[in-house]
Order: C-alpha cells, then structure tokens, then sequence
C-alpha cells in the first residue's frame, strides 16, 4: 500500500474533541522497544498517530515515539466505542493506548518494521492532544525541499531519518565520554564569552554593556584555554565544545558546530595517535558495530598532495597521480616537451576501465577541468593491450605520440587494456589541485566508492608551518604549533620552507579532526609571531596573557580536535552535517525556523551604545 493511501489526507482533518486529561495513566513502555518477548503483557503506551488505515471493520493505526513505531489494531465488532473515537484521529495527535501487547499471525508480520512480529490490542484509549494537519510529512520516504524541513524542523524531527540521526549521534557523545573518562581525562569548561581566537575565520562579536567599544567574541575554538589548562597541570583534558565561526558555509561546515576539543601534557605526536585510534576504534563499534583495524595509514602533507592532489585524500579508491613528466620530456607533442622544460610538470591518473567512458563524459570532464583551472584535459584511452604501442590507443594527440612513448606512458602508470588515463600539463601545485579534484568527480561518476561499510582513515602529517596569503605569512594551522625539530634553524631564513607537527585525521576524504604539538617555549613561539608579523604591542593586546602564562612554567603539550558533526555525519550515512543537527543554520546562514539573525529594538541598541548604519552592509 503506498504511502498516499495509509496517510490520512489534509482534507480530512477530524473535528477537534476536548483532549483528554493524562490522569493517574503512566507510560510502561515505549513504542519501538516491544517484540515478540513482550506478547501477552499489558502495556500503557504514549506517543503521536503516525498512520491510521480505516478498513470498515478493521482499523490500524501506527503510533510513534522517539523509539520507533508500534501498530494498534481495533476491531468494529469486538470493541464499537473505542472503534468510533479512534476513527477520528488524525495524523500527529497526541495519544495514549492501554491494551495486550499480541503476537501477529504469520502472515501479518511485517518483517520491515522493528516491531513488526507484534501489534497492540487497546482496552483504553485517550486522545491528549489534537494536531492541525502538519505541512510536512514525518514519514521515512517522502523526499521534502530542505528549506521547507528547516521551516518546521520540530516535525521533521519526528521523521525516522533524523531520529536514528541524533540517536547515532547521542551514542557517539556517549561513547567518546566513556572512553576518555576510562584513560583519566577530564572534562573541563572553557568560557564562551572571551576574546577572540586566531583560528583563520572570522569571529561573531557579542557587544556588552560593559563598555561602548567593548565586545566579546565567541570562540572559534577553545585553542588558547586548554592551553593554558596544561600550563595549569591539568595533564589530560577534554570537552564537547561548541565553536563559532563566521564563515561560508558548506556541507561540512557550519557557524556553530561541535568540537570533541582534547589537549594532553608530556606527550609527542604518538601518544596523541595511539590514542585517537583506540578512540575510534571504540566509537565504531558500539555505535555502528563496525570493527576498524588499527593502526590508521599515515602520510606527509607532500606526500597527499604529490600521489593525490589534496591534503585529505579519500582512500576507498585507487587513482594516484602518476607523474609521467620523465616519459613525455622529449615528446614531439609540444605541450608535453614545453611545459616539462620550463620547470612544470605532466600528471595523471589512470581510470580503471574507463576507455569504455562516452565522449559526452570526456568532454564533460574537460570542461570541468577547465572551471577548475586547468589549460585543458588530455586523454589516452587503450582498447587493447597498452604493450602493443599505437594500435591499441585512442587519444585526440595520437598522431604526435611515438609507440615508445605510449608503451613508456602506459607501463610508468600501470595501464591495462580497456583504461582511460587522463592528463594535465603544467606548474606542479595547480597540476595536482586540479587532477585531485578530477579524481574524485570521477570516482563519484563512476561509482567507484567501494561498499557502504568501507573506511578509510588516514593521518596527513607535517604539512608546512606558514602559507603565503597575498604576499604575507599566515599560520596553515593556528600560530600554536609547533615546528618540526629538524627545520627550526630555517624558522627566520626560510619559513616557508619549515613543516610543522600538525596531523589531520582524514576519514573517507573528510577532514575529521586537525591537531598539533604546540609551542611551549615562549622563544620559538615569539619567532612564530614575528613572522607572521604580529606587532610586539598586538601581540601584547591579543596574546599577551598567555606569553605571560608560558614563563611560569608551560610543559611540553599537544591536542587534536575531532568535529563531532562530521564524525555523526559520517556514522549516519548522511552528505551534510546539517542532518546530524538539531536545529542547524539554513545554506546562507539563517535560522529559518526562528528567523535569525533578526532584527533588535532600539531600545537594547541604546543599552549596548550601538547605533545601525544601514547604507554600509
Ligand atoms: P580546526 O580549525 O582544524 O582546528 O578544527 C578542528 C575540526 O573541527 C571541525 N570543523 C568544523 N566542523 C563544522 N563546521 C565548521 N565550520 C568547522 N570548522 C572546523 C573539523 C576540523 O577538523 N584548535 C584547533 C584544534 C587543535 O589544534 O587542537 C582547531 O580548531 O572536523
């Protein structure tokens, strides 16, 4: 029966009784939770009418709750009265149903509901609450505009989808806390209402009435108060923290979202893997029941960037860059030679299978590598065995290739018969981003994500300290991390040249987690700040607490930060983080339910001394 049909229909909307009152009724069980275990038990139910299918004789309807759902079965002859209240419920009222909990025949079980093997037979029933009819359904398997579940996510909350959401991520919370309370962390608060935090975005300011030109900022994470906590002698911490961020927004990437926020003392970059793995181990299997094998593979930053275009490379597919500059350094094909000899490179990556890709699809991937970038795509397709030279080749630059080059190209990339390899020729980081991103559009085409239960954790480790940013240094992490020992002497020489103990957890080709051994010297981290060419006095202003801190004594620490968001993200099988949230932010920032940010009287702006100055937004 379809969907259309079990759910009662907007036009229907039953006439609106006085509900009833809840009495000395008190709920025994919950819907989801009961099972052929529990036939013959006499049970108080309490939840919302999910469906109701009128059958003349038979009515059913399914009630719901935060467990699960239940079916309630009545029958027109055996109880008249209860029959002809209950027909008039509808969709969302609030109900409760005393009745046996009965063992379904076998050929009315229903094997796709969790409770499906039993159904309710009510003595009693109580309507507590009327429903108008909800704008949007709560049902499994309608697809509904997003905005729209935002609008009046209190109902789309009812949904299942984001019932087992936030119960994943319930259990994920539940999990990580029982871990780290096991190893003797502690969970300490750091305040929200601070100064700011250099985390690269921009801060949400809180003006006070302390002051006309005093503001608080939200912190963008608790970077600086957890290090100081090791400085105080707290060892091993940890905090389920929120973040703010005001940033753009994407799938992964909310203005406030949840860090899993840890720093440790007397440690190094080992102790802080050893730990996050076991974590994850943990967390994996009692959440999802799924074993991860240990340890996770790990890479350098040159390395990811090298073999894979991307310094979060998701590794549930094969397709490594393959530099071919060597090969084709002489090709008469003078895009090829030209590019090599001035310094830039030839790369690609081989599809496997792919000669059998439609021209549509090529063209589609140069056009694509072109918005990416890149001067244009280059391909060579083998029909047949890559050793026979020319004759088993397809490629638009077929006529300037020499058999021996191709045979050199086809074994330097370890091409088969029936495989496409794909190409790009120019300066070596922007060959790299744009075939990084080719790769996975590719792979997402192509369908070449293995399996749903496939896991792939990677740490990316030692990416460089500074980034050049419209021609200044900027810290690629936080201005806390520390270099790596054997580039230090380059710090004031070279600083671009300097890696850094950061680590980046990758998950699938997700960032889940960013980390580092920091600074304790106040000598290195002085060095770091005048590179980044933070004056002595704004050092002063924005920092000056904690240089001071670090003379009295600073061990040697370092931390990680997991986001909770995209850890439940991933756990739940869902693309965006917003689905793992409560009451996430719309795309561009809004709350559409509540309608923030919003408007302030004019009065709260006198109080805070701040006047709006429309014509500068
Ligand atoms: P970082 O800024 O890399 O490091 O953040 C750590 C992790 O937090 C998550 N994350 C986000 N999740 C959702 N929406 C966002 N806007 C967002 N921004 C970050 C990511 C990311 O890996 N203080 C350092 C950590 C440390 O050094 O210990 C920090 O915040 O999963």
């Amino acid at each position: 029966m379809s969907d259309e049909e079990t759910r009662p229909q907007p036009d229907c909307q039953g006439e609106k009784a006085a509900p009833d009152l809840l009495g000395d009724w008190r709920r025994t069980d919950m819907c989801g939770e009961l099972n052929a275990r529990d036939a013959g038990r006499s049970v108080t139910l309490m939840g919302w009418v999910w469906s109701l299918r009128d059958l003349g004789k038979l009515l059913f309807f399914e009630m719901r709750d935060r467990t699960g759902v239940i079916q309630v079965t009545l029958r027109a002859d055996e109880q008249p009265e209860l029959f002809a209240r209950v027909k008039q419920w509808r969709a969302e009222f609030v109900v409760a149903v005393r009745g046996a909990v009965r063992e379904r025949s076998a050929d009315t079980i229903n094997p796709d509901m969790a409770t499906g093997a039993v159904e309710i037979i009510p003595d009693e029933v109580k309507m507590l609450n009327y429903s108008d009819v909800p704008p949007i359904s709560t049902s499994a398997d309608e697809e509904i505009d997003e905005r729209l579940r935002l609008r009046y996510r209190y109902l789309d909350l009812r949904s299942p989808r984001m019932q087992k959401n936030l119960w994943v991520r319930h259990r994920l919370c539940q999990s990580l806390r029982s871990f780290l309370n096991e190893e003797d962390f502690w969970e300490i608060e750091t305040p929200y209402l601070t100064r700011s935090t250099p985390e690269g975005a921009r801060d949400y300011l809180v003006p006070t009435r302390l002051g006309p030109d005093r503001f608080y900022a939200l912190p963008q994470s608790p970077q600086l108060f957890k290090q100081l906590l090791m400085l105080s002698g707290y060892d091993k911490y940890y905090q389920l923290v929120r973040c703010f961020r005001d940033e753009d927004l994407r799938a992964d990437r909310q203005p406030e979202f949840t860090q899993l926020d840890i720093e440790m003392s007397f440690v190094g970059e080992e102790e802080i893997y050893s730990l996050v793995e076991r974590m994850f181990q943990r967390v994996f299997r009692e959440v999802i029941g799924v074993e991860i094998e240990l340890p996770f593979e790990r890479m350098t930053y040159e390395e990811a960037l090298d073999w894979y275009g991307t310094d979060k490379p998701d590794l549930r597919y094969a397709m490594q860059l393959v530099d071919l500059s060597r090969q084709v350094a002489e090709s008469e094909f003078r895009i090829f030679s030209r590019t090599v000899d001035s310094g830039g490179v030839v790369k690609g990556f081989v599809v496997p299978r792919g000669a059998d890709a439609s021209r549509s699809d090529i063209d589609a991937w140069e056009q694509r590598a072109r918005e990416y970038g890149a001067a244009g795509l280059l391909w060579i397709a083998w029909d047949g065995n890559p050793l026979s030279g020319l004759d088993a080749v397809r490629s638009p630059i077929s006529a300037h290739l020499e058999p021996s080059e191709v045979r050199e190209i086809a074994s330097a990339c370890g091409a088969d018969a029936g495989d496409l390899l794909l190409l790009v020729a120019g300066e070596r980081r922007e060959v790299n981003r744009v075939l990084g991103l080719m790769r996975v559009d590719v792979a997402d085409q192509l369908n070449l994500v293995s399996g749903e239960d496939s896991w792939e954790f990677l740490w990316v480790v030692q990416p460089p300290l500074f980034e050049l940013e419209e021609g200044s240094y900027t810290s690629v992490h936080h201005p806390f991390t520390a270099p790596l020992a054997e580039d230090e002497h380059k710090l004031e020489r070279d600083p671009l040249s300097v890696r850094s103990r950061q680590y980046d957890l990758v998950l699938n080709g997700v960032e889940l987690a960013s980390g580092s051994i920091r600074n304790h010297r106040s000598d290195i981290q002085q060095t770091i700040f005048d590179i980044l060419d933070i004056s002595p006095q704004e050092q002063q202003e924005k920092f000056g607490f904690l240089l001071e801190a670090f003379s009295y004594g600073a061990p040697p620490h370092g931390g990680i930060a997991p986001g909770l968001d995209r850890i439940a993200m991933l756990l739940a099988g869902e693309d965006t983080i917003r689905d793992v949230i409560a009451f996430p932010k719309a795309s561009a920032g809004r709350e559409l339910m509540t309608g923030a940010p919003a408007e302030v009287r004019a009065e709260q702006l006198k109080q805070l001394a701040l006047r709006v100055d429309r014509d500068n937004q």
